[in-house]
């Protein structure tokens, strides 16, 4: 799969997965995205942190080729989003806000689905190795509906990486999980970045950007307001742990540069 983008149009944005310059978003009068600029690396963890309607899953829904921006331009593994949707769409994959699993399927059987449905040479092979990395393989055989939300989240996961996306799009993968469940997914995001495909996750959680993430951007009333590494965020917000930081930065209007 990842043959058939060899490194064809990756020239000028060499070493970044995802780059964003001025993409502006609107909603008939409601602008949502007013020039955001972003710039995620290849293979590491970017969290994109915003509050409920900040435009989180409109910047994932855009840079997946769903919806089309109003301006600005933005590519994802050196192809642009909108001249070069099909491309981008060979090189990534995204799971939504919503878990996408066959719950009448077992574990096993919703993997092997997916990497036929992804040309996989061996789906049964790369179900059974999917299985054992993310910890499923006790619960492989039973229906996906008698998993936890964790596990459920995990095996959505696990799904997202067959085909080897270049770059993997996670829109708030642990909303509505408890704690324990949500390091299990922490866990298995680890394990992706680790697998080589560059990682763009939303957050409402901003213990989960600090603890997953190597660059964090903040976006707040259609900007993004502070981007860097997690010691960055705190110094441009003046505080000792990222939630004052992002109020301090928020309530400021300031922008770091
Ligand atoms: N299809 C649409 N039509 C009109 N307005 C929309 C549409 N999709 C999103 N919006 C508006 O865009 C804004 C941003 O929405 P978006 O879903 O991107 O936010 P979010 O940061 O993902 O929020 P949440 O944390 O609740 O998931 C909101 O004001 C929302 O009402
Ligand atoms: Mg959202």
């Amino acid at each position: 799969m990842a043959g058939l983008s060899g490194t064809a149009g990756v020239s000028g944005t060499a070493g970044l997965a995802v780059e964003v310059r001025g993409l502006r978003k609107s909603f008939g009068p409601n602008k949502v995205l007013k020039g955001v600029d972003l710039a995620v690396p290849t293979g590491s963890v970017f969290a994109l942190l915003g509050q409920n309607g900040a435009g989180k899953t409109t910047i994932i829904s855009i840079l997946t080729t769903l919806r089309a921006p109003s301006g600005g331009s933005a590519t994802v593994a050196g192809y642009d989003v909108c001249r070069q949707a099909d491309q981008v769409r060979q090189v990534i994959t995204v799971t939504g806000q919503r878990v996408s699993i066959d719950p009448v399927l077992t574990g096993r059987e919703n993997l092997a689905l997916v990497a036929r449905l992804r040309h996989q040479p061996s789906p049964k092979r790369v179900a059974a190795d999917l299985l054992s990395q993310f910890g499923l393989t006790q619960a492989a055989d039973k229906p996906a509906a008698t998993y936890s939300g964790g596990m459920g989240r995990r095996l959505d996961i696990a799904m997202s990486l067959i085909g080897q996306p270049r770059v993997v799009f996670l829109d708030e993968p642990t909303t509505g999980l408890d704690p324990a469940s949500r390091r299990e997914v922490w866990a298995a995001i680890e394990t992706m970045a680790e697998s080589g495909s560059a990682v763009l996750l939303t957050t409402q959680h901003m213990e989960e950007a600090a603890h997953l993430a190597r660059q964090i951007a903040v976006l707040h009333q259609g900007r993004i307001i502070a981007q860097g590494d997690h010691q960055a965020i705190l110094v441009a917000g003046g505080a000792d742990n990222l939630e004052d930081a992002f109020l301090n930065l928020a309530s400021s209007g300031r922008e770091m540069k």
